[in-house]
Parts: structure tokens; sequence; C-alpha cells
């Protein structure tokens, strides 16, 4: 069956469509990438995500007018990967854009909950592209008493898990978070969590001082110098102290933090600024690296996201993890190109949930059992 996978991740920086031929079933499922575009963000789009997702100002008719319109970009998206590489998918798995995630309940009027809502109607998407969609993958997790998040395992378990090599797959998007798969795992030995800020920062910073929208190949950072103490102060923040499973999204490093971190950084230029917020997320996927390294023996480090492209935020990565002695490379030698991977995941989930087969992985989301994810929507 060939399945469009549709992401849009916490950087907001557009839409990636893989078109993927998929068969088997659960964890014995194999793909066949087939193709796979970009579509970034008009400007004004990125700047009503952005403040839709900054839950303080958002307006309840604005949100309800994104759900629809990012359904028509979604539809243009796929119907335009479709035209250039002449095919046509059979389903559509769109995870949607995340305007809000807690994982964690939380007291809510004399109820704890746990919340999430991505943006992206899938009938809307139904319509338009004429197959049936699904979407909305995290609540069903979340029902089952899990995090709703990471759900990128499934795939790094099916893809990468090795008989003798213990593997590490860490992606780099808005936020970071690593898959470890220790060798011969079974899926529930599987540990997944967000290791902290990924491009996030950073490119928040690129727009504040550079007015760009990223660092582009963290030519900026490599000119200036990290600052110790504010890497520092922020390691010392309670996210880090959280034991995994973790989740994190722009609720803990999104603006208000941005302008705490630039007030640290006092008078320093927006070189060493850069190299900063770069360091800082180089070494929380390093701290992150040697917990997980302290249970098992790993032998892979394999990257993914559009993080592997800032070759400052590379070498830093690779400076904090030379003493582990992990071969490090990216998806992209392995076949899956660096920015298609998140993409791929939700093609996959997909065909689980049309197969009725559950697709979370319980170890890395929390969830109390396997669960079949999302919502379908029918022509
Ligand atoms: N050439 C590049 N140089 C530096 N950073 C890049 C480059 N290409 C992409 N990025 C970074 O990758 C981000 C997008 O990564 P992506 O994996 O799509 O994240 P998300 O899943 O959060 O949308 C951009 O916002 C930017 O920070
Ligand atoms: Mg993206």
């Amino acid at each position: 069956m060939i399945v469009a996978g549709v992401m849009s991740g916490t950087s907001a920086d557009g839409i990636d469509v893989a078109l993927v031929r998929v068969m088997g079933r659960g964890f014995r499922t194999r793909f066949e990438l087939l193709s796979h575009k970009a579509f970034p963000y008009p400007a004004p789009v990125r700047r009503a995500v952005l403040a839709a997702m900054d839950a303080k100002s958002a307006k309840v008719a604005d949100l309800a007018r994104l759900n629809f319109l990012l359904a028509e970009l979604y539809s243009d998206a796929i119907l335009s990967a479709q035209r250039s590489a002449r095919l046509k998918c059979e389903l559509v798995g769109c995870h949607g854009q995340t305007l809000y995630h807690q994982g964690d309940p939380q007291n809510f009027l004399g109820r704890k909950l746990a919340v999430t809502w991505q943006a992206g109607e899938g009938s809307l998407i139904a319509a338009r592209v004429g197959v049936p969609v699904v979407s909305d993958f995290r609540p069903a997790d979340m029902a089952a008493g899990g995090k709703g998040a990471p759900l990128v395992p499934f795939l790094d378990y099916v893809l990468f898990r090795h008989r003798r090599r213990g593997r590490i797959v860490q992606n780099i998007g808005g936020i970071g978070n690593l898959t470890a798969i220790p060798p011969r795992a079974k899926p529930e030995q599987v540990i997944a969590f967000d290791t902290g800020p990924g491009n996030m920062i950073i490119d928040a910073l690129a727009g504040r001082l550079l007015n760009r929208r990223y660092d582009l190949d963290g030519k900026v950072a490599a000119k200036g110098e990290p600052i110790e103490r504010v890497i520092h102060q922020v390691l010392a923040s309670p996210f880090f102290w959280q034991k995994p499973p973790r989740t994190a999204g722009r609720e803990q490093f999104g603006e208000d933090f941005v302008t705490w971190f630039q007030r640290r950084c006092g008078r320093a230029d927006r070189y060493d600024v850069l190299a900063t917020a770069t360091a800082l997320t180089a070494r929380t996927i390093g701290t992150s690296v040697e917990m997980v390294m302290k249970r098992t023996k790993y032998r892979d480090f394999i990257v993914s996201g559009g993080g592997a492209k800032n070759l400052t935020l590379m070498r830093m990565i690779e400076e904090q993890l030379g003493p582990m002695k992990l071969k490090i490379q990216t998806t992209g030698n392995l076949g899956l190109p660096v920015d298609a991977k998140e993409a791929v995941a939700f093609a996959l989930l997909a065909y689980q949930t049309w197969r009725r087969q559950p697709s979370n992985v319980p170890s890395a989301t929390g969830a109390r059992r396997p669960a079949i994810l999302g919502k379908v929507s029918y022509v």
C-alpha cells in the first residue's frame, strides 16, 4: 500500500511529505521510501502557527480557522508531492501541527488531565486528496495512560533494531528526542524521551538577532564561544532533573525561555549567544546519552531531523560523545534522508491503524497498554 506520511513539527518550519510503500504488519512492517518533499510555511502562516502555540494569546476562532487552513496546506502539499513523484497514495497519515501538548496529568477543574491538541482537519484532507486519512495520533496513547509522545520509536524499532549493536537514534527537530534500542531488544526494552531543546532556541535567537529562520549550517554559532555559566544555569532547571519518560515543547523552551536565556547571556555578541544555544542542545544530548549508557552499552548513534544539517551542532555533539566511543552517523547514511524520517514514521503509523494494529511503544510513552492510534476520516 502506498501511504503519504505528513509531518509538521514544533519548529513550525513547514510540512514534510513522504510517499512510502508499506508492507507487513506490526513490528515486522517493512517499507520503501518512494519520494519525499518539504514545503516551508509561508511567513504569515508560520507567524500564525507560532502565535497559536502561545496559549496566552490564542483566540478560539483563529484556532478553528487554523485547523482548516492547515488541512488545506497539507492537502496541497500531498497533491504536489504526488504530482512530482507521479504516484498516488491510497492512505494519508497526517500528524498535524501540535498547538498544545501537556503529557503529564495536571489538575484542571477538579480532574487530573493529560492533554494534547494537533491541528489539521482530517475530514478536509480526505475530501481534498480523495483517500482516507488517519490523523490525531496522540490522544489514544494518552487515553491508555501514556504521555502521547514520542511516537517515532515505532519506526526506530522497525528500522534500526539490531541483533548485536545497541543503537541510539537521536532526532533533532524543534525539540531533541532519543530512542535507545539495546542489542536484540524486545519492544518493551526500548527507551525513549525528549533530551531537551533541539533547534527551537537556536531558531528563536536566529529570528531575534539575525532576522533569519535559522542559523544556516551553524555558520554564525561557529564564530562564537559558548558561555559555560549560562549552560550550567539552564541545566539546573527542573526539566533536566526529570527522569525519562519526559516530554518537552514550546511550553518549556518557547519565547519566555528565550527571553530569559538572552538576559542570562548579558552583553555577549550574537556569535557567542548562538554558540551558547547550540552548545546547550549538544550538552543536553550528551548528558542524555550518558544516562542511557550507564545501563546498556550502545555502539551506534544515528541522527535525524533538520538539526543534523547544522554543522556546528553536529561538531559539538561529536565533542560530547567522543569519550563514549559511539559510531556517529545520520539516518541519511543508512538510506533515510534526515528530513524525511518523521514523515515516514507517520505513514507507518497510519498503516498500522488502517490494519487495526497498535503502534505506540508503551515503554516509550509510559502507556499501560498497546493502543491503536489515531482517528480515521473516510472519503
Ligand atoms: N541547513 C541547515 N542549517 C542549520 N539548521 C538547519 C538547516 N536545515 C534545517 N535546519 C534546522 O532544522 C529545523 C527543522 O527541522 P525539523 O526536523 O523539520 O524539525 P521539526 O520536526 O520540529 O519541524 C529548522 O528550523 C532549522 O533549525
Ligand atoms: Mg519541520
